[in-house]
């Protein structure tokens, strides 16, 4: 295929030519094009040499045929990655500003495949202006490749770095995968993830031991067949660089409601695996709590809203809701009711009585329930093919 390669002004421009080598490796041909930012970053010649095609950078570069480079490579490309992206360029994009040779060319792509790599610091990354920008620009069809978390460029450590070359090659070869062999493409699909912390005081919360990695692997195995990924998770270790899932963070039971109940509506269905906490204190404040001497102390916990209950009344013909049940005694009888009670379509029980199944570990065994009175019992295998396994079973059917 035909690849523009789009190049900001960033530190991770460096990382660039190691890009376009794995590209050209592929077999696809590449066209970089950079702004005069990244050519303080990576040469001319080093951008040139390894693409083996002449650099795009000067919109009114003498050596260019005329000043219409950006439609006719607009009309060459099959796909464009920028990588890089500043929030400079995610801006530009998102406001139709055209002011250079890589911008020009981004808004005449507009209808075609477009990934980008954000790279910046942390602070300009959760800036609410770039958040909103992509979060547009992803409203538009654009993929984004997220930014991995550790030490960055300016000394600090954050979430920010670019996603590395192999991690942008496989996002660029989601998004160019054929669609028809992608069942749930241009799908949306709601997951919940991880524990939930209810918060006691400024310092203390009520929290549980759920590690997100079951929730985070059915992320990825809907988005492998194609389906763009609403993931709204608790507080966790996790992360995710896959094009196509779209993370929400939340911390407590309400915040996950809220953001459930929201994206549930435009979604096919939802496969709700957080480990939510059942109760909150009554009471929070703002500041540390004293110790209260001899006599203890009594929290009064009361009823947090439940979030599959919710989202069973809110179901539409043609949505599938997808539970989890965590049981230790009674397990398919337990099991059975919760998905009555709750309105699901199928419940994904977890033994606590088997071994290698259930919080922080790699594995995982179930038995998935359905509505109809099957009972499909799955060895012990990683957390990823459990995933792939449900959304086989509850989502392909
Ligand atoms: N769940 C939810 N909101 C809650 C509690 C649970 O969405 N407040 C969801 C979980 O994500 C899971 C399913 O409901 O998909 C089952 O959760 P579980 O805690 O096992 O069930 P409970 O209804 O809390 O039942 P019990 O505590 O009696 O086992």
């Amino acid at each position: 295929m035909k690849i523009i390669v789009g190049i900001t002004g960033g530190i991770a421009a460096y990382k660039v030519p190691q890009l376009v080598r794995l590209l050209v490796k592929a077999g696809h041909e590449v066209q970089c094009v950079a702004t005069a930012h990244a050519l303080e970053f990576v040469t001319r010649l080093t951008l040139e040499t390894v693409s083996g095609r002449p650099l795009y950078s000067d919109l009114f570069a003498p050596s260019n045929d005329h000043t219409t480079e950006h439609v006719s490579l607009k009309d060459w490309g099959d796909a464009m990655v920028v990588a890089p992206a500043t929030a400079n360029v995610i801006g530009k994009l998102a406001a139709g500003i055209g002011d250079d040779a890589l911008s020009t060319l981004l808004l005449a792509f507009s209808r075609k495949p477009l990934l980008m790599a954000p790279a910046m610091n942390t602070q300009m990354w959760e800036c609410p202006a770039v958040e909103r920008n992509i979060a547009y620009l992803r409203s538009t069809g654009v993929e984004m490749v997220e930014p991995g978390t550790g030490a960055l460029a300016c000394g600090t450590e954050g979430k920010g770095r670019m996603a590395e070359p192999e991690e942008i090659v496989e996002a660029l070869n989601h998004l160019l995968r054929p669609k028809e062999v992608m069942p749930l493409w241009g799908k949306r699909v709601l997951v919940t993830a991880g524990p939930t912390y209810e918060r006691i005081d400024a310092v203390r919360f009520i929290g549980n031991y759920s590690s997100g990695k079951m929730g985070f692997a059915v992320a990825e195995a809907l988005a492998a067949q194609g389906a763009e990924v609403e993931l709204v998770t608790g507080p966790t270790q996790m992360v995710t660089t896959t094009a196509g899932i779209h993370r929400h963070d939340v911390e407590c039971a309400r915040e996950m409601l809220a953001e459930a109940t929201r994206l549930f509506p435009s979604c096919v269905g939802a496969i709700l695996t957080a480990a939510v906490a059942d109760y909150r204190p009554e009471h929070t404040v703002d500041h540390k709590l004293k110790k209260q001497g001899d006599e203890g102390m009594t929290l009064r916990l009361v009823q947090n809203p439940d979030i599959l209950a919710t989202l069973g009344t809110m179901k539409q013909a043609g949505q599938t809701l997808v539970g989890f049940a965590l049981e230790t005694d009674n397990e398919e009888t337990n099991a059975r009711g919760k998905m009555e009670r709750k309105n699901a379509d199928y419940i994904v029980l977890n033994s606590l009585r088997d071994k290698g199944a259930g919080f922080g570990v790699e594995t995982n065994r179930v038995t998935i329930m359905s509505r109809e009175g099957e009972a499909y019992k799955s060895a012990l295998m990683s957390k990823r093919e459990v995933a792939d396994l449900i959304v086989e079973r509850c989502l392909l059917k």
